[in-house]
């Protein structure tokens, strides 16, 4: 029997971050010393998280989105993406990356099985984009996107949008769509950390879309199946489109149709939410009924909404790189 939370929300969607690691560090994600190490113990093996993948399938989760950390940091990923692929009835394998190893790595990705890439990257200026990854190197990231399209990925860029970080940018990511077929989303950044001047820095969805708008027409797009959370435009005979997901301004968890797993094998049924349960001991112990009936319980026990700008709603702080976005 198909995963239906208690609201009529089919759950068919995954988020499998399978490490916190990550080579960036990302002034929104992560503190300046990374997060602290965990024991390799800790984190789920390969044989655990395809174990988990292969119980989730036939409960119905149709899409896993494998994420970290950055993904692409675990020694192994390619050949435990392509045992993933090969999951009977898994309708789509997709990754979510910050690009900087994807020019030696797009082609064998590719021939793993994964279908799309979503790439994170907040800058196109080369001493922005270093200050807002505390270093990192822009061409790196650009030559793996281009490698990217090269070996047939479509490519969908996640911009988290920052005032007074990458506002003055709007305007260029969305003239790369003329050019390129790429799905450029601007996200209004969340409260993760919970840091005290949030609010100051969240740009709505509307005002980034009235920005853009002030230079080019923006079409609407018809959303497709399995659509995620953006609402998406083009500008008209752009090769790409530009969109919006307004976690903050406009919540779209009506429409929620995921649960997470961390690297470290807690599920989480919100973004938000403060309750994990550990799959770990299930999965260390191969009992798959165990492991199948509390997934039906955290998706029975599934939030109807998380509403971040409501003041009365409160969670703990989470490190991004935990989860997974
Ligand atoms: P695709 O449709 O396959 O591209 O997946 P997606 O839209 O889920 O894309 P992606 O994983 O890139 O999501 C983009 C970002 O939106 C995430 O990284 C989060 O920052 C945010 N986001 C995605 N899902 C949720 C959610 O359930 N709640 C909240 N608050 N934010 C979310
Ligand atoms: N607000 C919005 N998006 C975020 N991401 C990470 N932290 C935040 C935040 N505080 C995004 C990253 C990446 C995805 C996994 O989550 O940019 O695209
Ligand atoms: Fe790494 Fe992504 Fe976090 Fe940046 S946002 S530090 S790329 S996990």
């Amino acid at each position: 029997m198909a995963l239906v939370d208690s609201y009529g929300r089919k759950i068919n969607y995954l988020r499998l971050s399978v490490t916190d690691r990550c080579n960036f560090r990302c002034l929104y994600c992560m503190p300046e010393d990374g997060v602290s190490k965990v024991c390799h113990q800790e984190i789920l093996s390969y044989e655990e998280l395809l174990l988990l993948a292969r119980t989730v399938v036939p409960l119905g989760i149709e899409k896993i989105r494998v994420t970290g950390g950055e993904p692409l940091v675990r020694s192994g990923i390619v050949s435990f993406l392509k045992d993933l692929s090969e999951i009977p009835e898994l309708r789509q394998l997709v990754l979510t990356t910050n690009a900087s190893l994807l020019e030696g790595m797009a082609l064998p990705l590719k021939e793993s099985g994964v279908q799309r890439l979503n790439i994170s990257l907040d800058s196109l200026c080369p001493e922005n984009f270093s200050r807002i990854t505390r270093g990192a190197d822009l061409s790196k990231v650009l030559a793996g996107i281009r490698r990217a399209e090269e070996v047939g990925f479509p490519v969908k860029i996640n911009v988290v949008a920052m005032r007074g970080v990458n506002d003055h940018e709007f305007l260029d990511f969305a003239a790369l769509t003329i050019n390129k077929p790429y799905a450029i989303r601007f996200i209004e950044y969340m409260p993760t950390q919970q840091d005290s001047t949030w609010e100051s820095r969240v740009i709505s969805g509307e005002d980034i879309l009235t920005r853009i708008a002030d230079k080019y027409t923006l079409q609407p797009v018809v959303r497709g199946e399995m659509a995620g959370p953006s609402r998406d435009y083009k500008i008209p005979g752009a090769l790409g489109t530009v969109g919006v997901i307004t976690p903050v301004s406009g919540h779209f968890c009506q429409d929620c149709n995921r649960i997470r797993v961390t690297s470290q094998g807690m599920v989480k049924n919100c973004l938000f939410a403060d309750a994990e349960v550990d799959l770990k001991p299930y999965l260390r112990a191969g009992n798959i009924p165990a492991l199948e009936e509390i997934l039906r319980k955290i998706v029975t026990e599934k939030p109807g909404k998380y509403l971040i700008a409501n003041k009365e709603q409160s969670h703990q702080p989470f490190s991004m790189s935990k989860v997974g976005g």
